[in-house]
C-alpha cells in the first residue's frame, strides 16, 4: 500500500515558503501537546492512539454484530447527529455504488440515517418504506440525550416492536452510547440491547474509528480492518517522531495557518468525484467545530466539481479573494469507461473518443487548479492512490491529526464545541421543557 499525499507548492505564490516552515517549531510544540496531554482539551484525546488500540477481539465482536444485522434486515437506520453519523455516511457513501438504493440483488442491507434533522415529512416518508421492511436500527448518541436522534429513536423503536414483537426488536436494536449516563445508555440496560462504547474521552467528531463509525460500515458490508490499518498507518506517519516536511498533518495544519493569516479566511475541499460529498460534510464538523471560537477560525465550505463549477465556480474565480482550495483528488477510479466514437460526431466530442472519462476529468480538475491560482485562489492537494477502505483510514485520521495540531497553533480548543447549546437552549425554551422556565418566559418577551 502507498499513503495518501498532500501537495502545499500550490499556495507558495500566496505565502512563502519559508512563512511555513517558520511553522515547524509551532507545530511540533501542538503535536507533542496532543500527545503529552499538555495542550487544552486534553481530556478528549482518546481518539489520538485509538486506531493502534483497536484489538482483534473489538474488531471480531463489531464484524459479528454487523452479520446479525445484515442476516437479519434489508434495511439498517443509523440514528445519530453530527459526529454520531457524519463519519459514517461519508465512508459507506464513498465505497458504495452510487446507485446503491437501486441495486436488488444485494449483499449487504441499504444503510439510511435518521435523527440529524427534525424534518416531519423525511419521519413520515422513512416509516412509511419501513412498513414493508425488515429493518433494524443503530442508535448513536454519546450524550444520549440529544433531541433530534432522541425523537426519531422513539418514533423508530415503537413502530420496530409494533412490526416485528418486543421481543425480536430487542434483537435488532444495537446502542452506541456513553457507558453508564443518558438515556440511551439506561433504555438499553433495560431492554437488553446489544451495546458498543463512546469512551468519555473520544468526542463525536473524532469518533470515526470507534464503533460509532465502524459498525455503520462493517453493516454496509465493507472491511473495518482495511479502515483501520489506513488510519494505524497514518497514526505512525503524523507521529511526533515524523519530520516537519514529511508529516503531512504538521505541513497542513501549518500551511492553513499561515494562509489565515494571510487573509484566506474561508477554505473550500473540493471533490471531482460526486461519492465524496459526505467526506466534505464531514469534514466541515470536524473543522467548523474544532476551530470556530473565540472569534476566530477558518470557514470550512465544501463543493462537487465539476458539478459545482456551474454554480460556485463563479464565486471562485471572481468573488471576495479570502478563500483557498484543498482538493482531493483520486488517483485512479475503481472502473474504466471510455468515450466511445460517433460517426455523427454531432456533439463534437470525437476529440475524446478512445479516452477515458476520468482523463476528461483529471483535465477538468487541472485546468480548474490553473485558473483558481491564476485568479487568486491558492490550492492545496491530497492525493488518493484510490478509493478503498485503507486510504480512507488514512485521510479521516490525517484530517483529525491535523485538525488537533491546526486548532492548538490558532490557539483554540479544538475538543470543545460550547456554541452548539445556544440553539438547543432557545429550542427548550419555545417548547416548554421543564427546567426552562425562565428562559421561556424570556424568549417569549423578546419575539
Ligand atoms: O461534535 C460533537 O460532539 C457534536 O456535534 C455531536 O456529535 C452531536 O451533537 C451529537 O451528539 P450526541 O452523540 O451526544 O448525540
Amino acid at each position: 500500500m502507498q499513503n495518501i499525499k498532500l501537495t502545499i507548492d500550490k499556495a507558495f505564490g500566496f505565502v512563502s515558503e519559508q512563512a511555513v516552515a517558520g511553522y515547524k517549531a509551532k507545530v511540533a510544540a501542538a503535536n507533542a501537546d496532543l500527545h503529552n496531554g499538555t495542550g487544552k482539551g486534553n481530556d478528549f484525546l482518546g481518539w489520538l492512539n485509538l486506531p493502534s488500540s483497536i484489538d482483534e477481539a473489538h474488531l471480531a465482536d463489531v464484524e459479528n454484530t454487523a452479520r446479525i444485522l445484515r442476516e437479519n434486515c434489508e434495511v439498517v437506520v443509523v440514528v445519530g447527529i453530527g459526529g454520531s453519523y457524519l463519519g459514517a455516511k461519508a465512508v459507506i457513501d464513498a465505497l458504495s455504488n452510487s446507485f446503491d438504493w437501486l441495486i436488488t440483488d444485494r449483499k449487504a442491507p441499504v444503510v439510511v440515517y435518521a435523527g440529524q434533522n427534525i424534518g416531519e415529512d423525511y419521519l413520515y416518508e422513512l416509516q412509511e418504506l419501513l412498513k414493508t421492511k425488515k429493518f433494524g436500527i443503530i442508535s448513536i448518541s454519546k450524550s444520549g440525550t440529544t433531541t433530534e436522534p432522541a425523537l426519531a429513536f422513539r418514533l423508530l423503536k415503537t413502530q420496530l416492536e409494533e412490526q416485528q414483537g418486543k421481543e425480536a426488536a430487542q434483537k435488532l436494536i444495537v446502542g452506541v452510547t456513553d457507558k453508564a449516563r443518558g438515556a440511551l445508555r439506561t433504555l438499553a440496560t433495560q431492554e437488553g440491547y446489544k451495546t458498543y462504547i463512546i469512551e468519555d474521552n473520544i468526542g463525536g467528531r473524532y469518533s470515526v474509528l470507534s464503533p460509532v463509525g465502524l459498525l455503520p460500515v462493517a453493516v454496509a458490508g465493507f472491511d473495518i480492518r482495511q479502515f483501520v490499518a489506513g488510519a494505524v498507518s497514518m497514526e505512525s506517519l503524523c507521529g511526533t517522531e515524523t519530520a516537519f516536511k514529511e508529516n503531512p498533518a504538521a505541513q497542513y495544519a501549518a500551511v492553513r495557518n499561515e494562509l489565515y493569516k494571510a487573509g484566506k479566511k474561508i477554505e473550500i475541499l473540493v471533490n471531482f468525484h460526486p461519492k465524496l460529498h459526505f467526506i466534505g460534510e464531514w469534514w466541515k464538523q470536524l473543522y467548523g467545530e474544532s476551530e470556530g471560537k473565540d472569534n476566530v477560525g477558518i470557514f470550512p465550505a465544501s463543493v462537487d466539481f465539476t458539478s459545482d463549477l456551474h454554480s460556485m465556480g463563479q464565486w471562485i474565480q471572481e468573488g471576495e479573494r479570502t478563500i483557498f482550495e484543498t482538493v482531493i483528488s483520486v488517483n485512479e477510479p475503481n472502473y474504466k469507461k471510455v468515450v466511445p466514437i460517433d460517426a455523427a460526431n454531432l456533439d463534437g466530442l470525437n476529440f475524446l473518443a478512445g479516452k477515458r472519462v476520468d482523463e476528461v476529468n483529471k483535465m477538468a480538475e487541472l485546468g480548474t487548479m490553473i485558473a483558481h491560482i491564476d485568479g487568486g485562489v491558492p490550492n492545496l492537494k491530497i492525493e488518493l492512490p484510490s478509493l478503498n477502505e485503507f486510504y480512507l483510514g488514512q485521510l479521516l485520521y490525517f484530517f483529525e491529526k491535523a485538525c488537533g495540531i491546526s486548532g492548538y497553533v490558532l490557539g483554540v480548543n479544538p475538543f470543545d464545541q460550547p456554541g452548539v447549546e445556544a440553539y438547543k437552549k432557545n429550542m427548550f425554551a419555545l417548547l416548554d421543557k421543564p427546567g426552562f422556565e425562565a428562559e421561556s418566559a424570556a424568549i417569549k418577551a423578546r419575539i
